[in-house]
């Protein structure tokens, strides 16, 4: 029987670390999965995670199963971190979260729903977008199309085009915007660029979702959901894909939430039902840990708390990728290399773990070739996995396959 069966293209991205495991340079460095590491190339555990984790493991009483959509005071939590505690949203309850697994399982739920209930529906992604995008929702059965996103001369977004691109797309249709850290590019919107795309998305009639994986990895928690408020001011209806893998390092535990926003509470209910059979058809209800930690360190919110602590982390998290991209590009311009026509500043410019290099197919084949350093073959580099150690050997590898 599986004898016809054909391979599987390896995936983009963790196909490329499973490639980084089996080489056996020494030397190899591994660019390509967006994952946070420590100066010294580590992705501990958070502190406040393992304290956390150990009141849990004191307290836990049960291993019974979660509700379908998880707990409702991560629920609450999760809106309270997008929208602030006081938005009319959670004053008129017009918002209903389901913990899903990661952020992934966040927008594979949102794509089955978008099958089963928005039939027809094209759902319109940047270009370029996360590789697992197209994947995800094809997958459910939705079609997919992309917008314009990145000038390539520069490296900066589009602004034009996006605002073109929504014109175009059809009442009815769904589009994805990236909350904050644009993947793989790293080219957010301005706050006043946000608030254009939002009113010229409503106008238009289009269902928003935001992919919000990143919050507290651009410019800070509240600061990095603004362009995400800008959406919920102009849009009464949209979903939010939100994820704590990457803010709390709790990548294996999948923690992620699927929030969904409607004009008011009635119609929440029925979404939510909707969204809850998709869940039970799939993996029933969420895996309670990683929920857990994130609920016990948000609500130990008292000074020296749980959640001070983490944010102190978080802090940390983001102004180490902030001062690699400042390394970067100061070894870029040492060594006479630029990325783009109009020079590096962009690798300052953008935010979050990733940036859009570049750098062609032909110089990513050579630089895991020739170097042992695996980036994803858009020319995607995670920003996050460089250090003091790995910057001097990346820089002078890519100005060795950019010569002429
Ligand atoms: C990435 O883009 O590298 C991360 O979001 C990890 C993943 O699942 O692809």
């Amino acid at each position: 029987m599986f004898n016809a069966v054909q391979p599987a293209p390896p995936d983009p991205i963790l196909g490329l670390t499973e490639a980084f495991r089996a080489d056996p340079n020494p030397a190899k460095i591994n660019l390509a999965v967006g994952v946070f590491k420590d100066a010294e190339g580590n992705t501990p555990v958070l502190a406040s995670v393992k304290a956390a984790e150990q009141r849990l493991v004191d307290d836990e009483t049960t291993k019974s199963y979660m509700p379908i959509d998880g707990s409702p005071a991560y629920g609450k939590l999760v809106q309270t971190m997008l929208f602030g505690a006081d938005h009319d949203i959670l004053a008129n309850a017009r918002a209903r979260t389901a913990n899903t697994p990661g952020g992934t399982g966040a927008l594979r739920v949102a794509a089955d729903y978008l099958s089963q209930n928005h039939a027809g529906a094209t759902l319109w992604l940047s270009n370029p977008t996360w590789a697992n995008h197209h994947g995800i929702f094809n997958a459910a059965g939705v079609e997919t199309q992309t917008y314009a996103y990145l000038d390539p001369n520069t490296n900066a977004l589009d602004f034009d085009g996006v605002l073109a691109a929504i014109q175009d797309i059809p009442a009815g249709d769904v589009v994805l915007l990236h909350g904050c850290c644009h993947n793989p590019t790293g080219v957010d919107p301005s706050l006043e660029q946000w608030k254009a795309i939002a009113s010229a998305v409503a106008e238009r009639g289009i269902l928003p979702i935001v992919d919000f994986a990143y919050q507290g990895f651009g410019q800070g928690l509240e600061e990095d959901a603004a362009g995400l408020r800008a959406v919920a001011a102009a849009c009464g209806e949209f979903l939010v894909c939100s994820s704590f893998s990457k803010n709390f390092g709790l990548y294996r535990e999948r923690v992620g939430a699927l929030t969904l926003v409607a004009q008011d509470s009635d119609t929440a209910d029925t979404v939510i039902s909707q969204v809850k059979a998709v869940i039970r058809r799939n993996y029933s209800n969420p895996p309670a840990h990683g929920a857990s930690v994130v609920t016990t360190i948000m609500s130990d919110d008292a000074p020296g708390g749980l959640r001070s602590q983490w944010e102190a982390e978080l802090a940390a998290m983001r102004d180490r990728i902030n001062e690699m991209r400042s390394a970067f590009k100061a070894g870029l311009d040492e060594r006479g290399v630029n990325l783009t026509p109009e020079g590096n500043d962009f690798v300052t410019q953008q935010n979050g773990m990733f940036t859009m290099s570049g750098l062609s197919k032909d110089h990513v084949a050579a630089l895991r070739e020739n170097h042992a350093i695996y980036i994803v073959g858009s020319g995607r580099i995670n920003v996050a996995g460089m250090t003091p150690t790995n910057l001097p050997v990346l820089c002078d590898a890519i100005a060795d396959v950019m010569q002429p």
